[in-house]
């Protein structure tokens, strides 16, 4: 079969190198994919961008594509599943309907009230209501949030009610365009932060393996957000116990949920927790597509058919399939453009990749292109390397070897990836 990945991030590289290790698998194809996804085999970059949806269907119906898996998240929100199902081309993302859980907020937050969810309790604004007496009302620190989609970074947590009305104006403002023309404002969470992933159908689920992801860009979880500079799975922080709690005080009426509102999920399903003090799994946000960088340890954990597993959720089968896991760990670090979040330099040489190449592990590609044989940077989050080890610790150690092999100009990256889990480990 002929399998389609829709993206060029480090998730699109990791789902794409995945798949082509199947043995039904005869090519795969990104779209449009970086250099890594170019030199890896059996994979073959396609020069479409991931959000030109009539293009990719005319592409899967011409190639006769049995699969797409689509990444990123803006051709999901855009309609890719329901334009593809027109056309009786098999995609696995879900709905416009259902994947307004990522592209809109405050439709999630009403969302998770309607159905009795846990999540931060919350009040929605716009324009013509805001209300800057409710926000010095507020306890500190609090939240605000801008409704739709702003690439991880429309979060501000807010220490003083000065700040909080700040941030709230500069969004109604049109700081991040119509995304912010509607604006959440929520109570603070304290705890820690889970990725937990299911693949879902309807109310089928099959939860992959947990995983943890740090989104500032310093060490000790310092600076400014970003989409995440390091993931690491399996999460020591999820016992059994908070497994079953997620899956059913969360995943399973979420699911339900949008089925009782007439918006049944296919696809990944990222729910974004908290975990309180008392194991309460309060719900950040959901993500309709894999994490980014939580796919490449992941993948790498992964010994089942991705494909299989993904056609299975679509035929409605997936309450037959189970996936196996490698019962290693497994843990990657994002190297970073200088600068990333902000403005970061784009084309620089990346050396000691054949080096690293000789290393156990694997490196993933996100901001990379290729320029004849050789490989520059291309985007903020350039490579993740990923290594593997009976615990978190030795991931670690085989991970920052692969770092430490590579090099660029104004590289960043954090030295301190999975340091909860390795503490947790220490004191075993
Ligand atoms: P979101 O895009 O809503 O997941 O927010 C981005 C990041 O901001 C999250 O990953 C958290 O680290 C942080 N965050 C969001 N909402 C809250 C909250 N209510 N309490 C504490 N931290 C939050
Ligand atoms: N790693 C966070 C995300 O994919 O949203």
């Amino acid at each position: 079969m002929k399998v389609l990945v829709v993206g060029s991030g480090g998730r699109e590289h990791a789902i794409a190198w995945k798949c082509a290790q199947s043995p039904r698998v005869e090519r795969v194809f990104v779209a449009p994919g970086n250099g890594g996804t170019a030199l890896e085999p059996r994979v073959r970059n396609i020069p479409i961008h991931a959000e030109d949806i009539g293009a990719l269907a005319d592409f899967a119906s011409r190639e006769g594509i049995a699969l797409t898996i689509v990444g990123p998240e803006g051709p999901i929100v855009a309609g890719i599943a329901d334009r593809f199902a027109a056309r009786n081309l098999p995609c696995f993302a879900p709905s416009k309907a259902a994947a307004r859980l990522e592209g809109s907020k405050a439709f999630t937050k009403d969302f998770l009230r309607r159905h009795a969810i846990p999540t931060a309790g919350y009040r929605v604004f716009d324009r013509s209501n805001f209300d800057a007496d409710f926000v010095r009302a507020q306890r500190l620190p609090m939240v605000v949030k801008a409704d739709g989609l702003a690439a991880g970074k429309g979060v501000v947590v807010c220490e003083t009610h000065a700040a909080a009305i700040d941030a709230a104006a500069g969004m109604l403002a049109g700081g991040f365009g119509d995304a912010g023309s509607t604006i959440v404002i929520e109570e603070f969470l304290a705890g820690e932060e889970i990725s937990f992933i299911v693949i879902a159908h309807d109310e089928q689920v099959l939860p992959l393996a947990t995983s943890q992801d740090h989104k500032r860009r310093d060490d000790g979880d310092r600076g400014p957000n970003t989409g995440g500079m390091g993931a690491y799975s399996p999460a020591p922080l999820v016992t059994p116990a908070l497994h079953a709690r997620i899956m059913h005080e969360v995943i399973e009426p979420t699911l339900r949920g949008l089925r009782q509102d007439g918006n049944p999920y296919t696809g990944f399903l990222y729910a974004g927790l908290m975990v309180a003090p008392d194991g309460t799994p309060n719900v950040l946000e959901f993500n309709c597509r894999f994490g980014d960088p939580e796919t490449q340890p992941i993948m790498m954990r992964l010994k089942s058919d991705l494909t299989s597993l993904c056609e299975a959720a679509l035929a409605g089968h997936l309450d037959q399939s189970g996936a196996a896991w490698d019962s290693r760990a497994a843990l990657g670090v994002v190297m970073a453009a200088g600068g990333y979040p902000a403005g970061y330099r784009s084309g620089d040489p990346i050396s000691g990749l054949e080096a690293a190449a000789q290393l156990p592990g694997k490196v993933f590609h996100g901001g990379t292109r290729l320029d004849g044989s050789q490989l520059l940077t291309n985007g903020g989050r350039v490579l993740c390397a990923v290594g593997m080890g009976a615990t978190v610790s030795t991931a670690r150690a085989q991970a920052y070897d692969l770092v430490n092999a590579i090099h660029w100009d104004l590289v960043q990256y954090r030295r301190d990836i999975g340091y909860r889990a390795i503490a947790r480990e220490e004191h075993r």
